[in-house]
């Protein structure tokens, strides 16, 4: 398997709404869920879309883990997600920061809904679901844009809340970099 090249904004990829999978259980789809999770750890991203390594697929990975180092940083399950479907459980949406790895050295402010369930299949093809809030939900509306053609520069409401983290937040370090940075 394989740290694969992850294609930036303006490849005509991302902006493609990706197809359902259909066959479970497979090589193909097994070759492709590792191959994802290793460009992620690679990366060290919370989350990556099949889209984003040149596979048209509904195929998404995301997950954080805890770091006694950064007890602020909210732990996300580690999981892969099939043609997933996401419900809106509170109509009330929160800002927060994002980045994308489609989007080296950019950050921006995004509303994401606070308290979704989602469902979908693992690469077995067995179904599940699960509640999910704050930046689990993020990370998981973050990575089903993707599905649908969607970078989160198309969310940010205000376009001055946009821009290099380096500039955004002088102060940060590699060290202090929250996850959110790395969707
Ligand atoms: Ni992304």
């Amino acid at each position: 398997m394989a740290v694969k090249e992850t294609l930036k904004m303006g490849h005509p990829l991302l902006s493609q709404v990706a197809q359902a999978v259909t066959d479970f259980n497979t090589p193909e789809l097994s070759a492709l869920v590792q191959d994802m999770f290793d460009t992620m750890a690679a990366l060290d991203g919370a989350g990556l879309a099949a889209p984003q390594i040149g596979v048209s697929r509904r195929v998404v990975i995301f997950g954080v883990e805890a770091n006694p180092r950064y007890p602020e940083v909210e732990e996300v399950p580690m999981t892969v997600l099939i043609n997933p479907e996401i419900e809106v459980l509170e109509q009330r949406q929160e800002e927060g920061w994002e980045g994308c790895l489609s989007l080296p050295g950019l950050r921006g402010l995004v509303p994401r809904y606070v308290h979704i369930r989602y469902s979908g299949y693992d690469p077995a093809g067995k179904r599940f679901a699960r509640e999910a809030s704050g930046f689990h939900a993020r990370v998981v509306q973050h990575e089903v844009d993707h599905l649908d053609g969607i970078l989160y520069p198309q969310r940010i409401r205000d376009l001055r809340n946009f821009g290099f983290e380096s500039e955004l937040f002088p102060e940060a370090t590699l060290e202090n970099t929250s996850p959110a940075a790395r969707e």
